[in-house]
């Protein structure tokens, strides 16, 4: 893993194993999110009340904020089997096909990534999510038939980063939709606690805030920089982790005070000294600084933009006084006349 690969929101193979240990099992458990979570709550204690099946969720969110660990606790709590996959994943409509026949009453399928599926797979699912049936077209030419197979009421919870690309039918076919947002200050600091109490790591308050607020506001990031603080810890200092230690850990890592990376840092000075701040669009941005389109969009905008350095208008993208000031760079008045042109 690079350095830059540490505060990189999404999920890198070595970490599969380390994300079930921490994950949480429970809703209670699972720290933030409050409205999702009092939602879930009412549509899984009416499916149990029921027997019947949940519906079908879409969980939309930036990566690392949660997703799959929620559609895991789902599937907990009706006491169901969940199946693993992702758009990308099923390439053929027969893969899809044999995924959902093996599929039992009220288990449920996760497909992370929903807005990749392949066209033809996606008009496969769209009846087997409304109507629990599977159609699939037997021979060829004009002796072609389709054959409908019924399918066990089941569930789909698919989760996706841009949600904006997904296709109506599809979209439709949810009938619960939640976003879950960045965490706060204080539910990534208790996040941050309840990792190092489950990985046996003794700290207090003071030194899971010095992870919290440089961790991007996304759970997944803050347990990477739990993992590093430690190994800096039992390098350095015999393993003793103190909020000085932390911030040494992590100047090394060139994650600075709020979180943001060399590549948040560089999009913030391109945008500074080569275009005056903006207003500039993100295709000229990515072009300028050699990153992509979506990275820019997906990863580093959203949370510029949480952390209220950026700002998104109709003419591009614009600096804002306060990322001046995190910056350390004299914001002039000529830069507030442009704002203003
Ligand atoms: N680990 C990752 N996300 C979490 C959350 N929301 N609550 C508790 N632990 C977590």
């Amino acid at each position: 893993m690079t350095i830059e690969s540490v505060t990189a929101p999404e999920e890198s193979s070595e970490e599969k194993g380390l994300e079930t240990t921490l994950r949480p099992q429970t809703l209670p458990d699972y720290i933030g999110q409050d409205n999702v979570k009092q939602n879930l709550r009412i549509l899984i204690t009416a499916a149990k009340q029921r027997s019947e099946a949940i519906e079908h969720v879409l969980l939309h969110g930036g990566p690392g904020l949660g997703k799959t660990t929620l559609a895991h606790i789902i599937a907990k709590e009706m006491g169901v089997n969940i199946i693993i996959t992702s758009g990308p994943a099923i390439e053929r409509t027969g893969d899809l096909a044999a995924i959902l026949s093996n599929m039992k009453a009220n288990d449920i399928l996760f497909i992370d990534e929903i807005h990749r599926l392949h066209k033809t797979v996606e008009e496969l699912l769209y009846p087997a999510m409304e109507d629990y049936a599977l159609d699939i077209v037997v021979g060829k030419g004009p002796a072609a038939r389709t054959l409908r197979i019924d399918l066990p009421h089941f569930t789909v919870i698919g989760a996706t980063t841009r949600v904006s690309l997904m296709a109506a039918p599809l979209l439709d076919r949810f009938g619960a939709h939640y976003k879950l947002d960045f965490y706060s200050d204080d539910d990534m600091i208790a996040i941050v606690l309840r990792s190092a109490r489950v990985l046996g790591i003794e700290m207090n308050t003071d030194t899971a805030r010095e992870i919290a607020v440089r961790s991007r506001k996304t759970p997944r990031i803050a347990n990477r920089l739990l993992k590093r603080v430690r190994d800096y810890a039992q390098v350095h200092h015999n393993g003793t982790l103190t909020a000085d230690v932390a911030c040494s850990a992590l100047d090394l890592l060139n994650v600075d005070s709020l979180g943001l990376n060399s590549v948040d840092h560089k999009l913030l000075h391109c945008m500074i000294e080569k275009f005056k701040g903006g207003p500039v669009g993100v295709g000229t941005l990515a072009a300028a600084t050699g990153e992509e389109v979506e990275t820019i969009e997906e990863i580093h905008e959203p949370f510029l933009m949480q952390l209220g350095f950026l700002m998104r208008t109709p003419r591009g993208r614009i600096v804002t006084q306060a990322a001046y000031q995190h910056l350390n760079i004299p914001y002039t008045s000529s830069q507030q006349r442009s704002l203003l042109e």
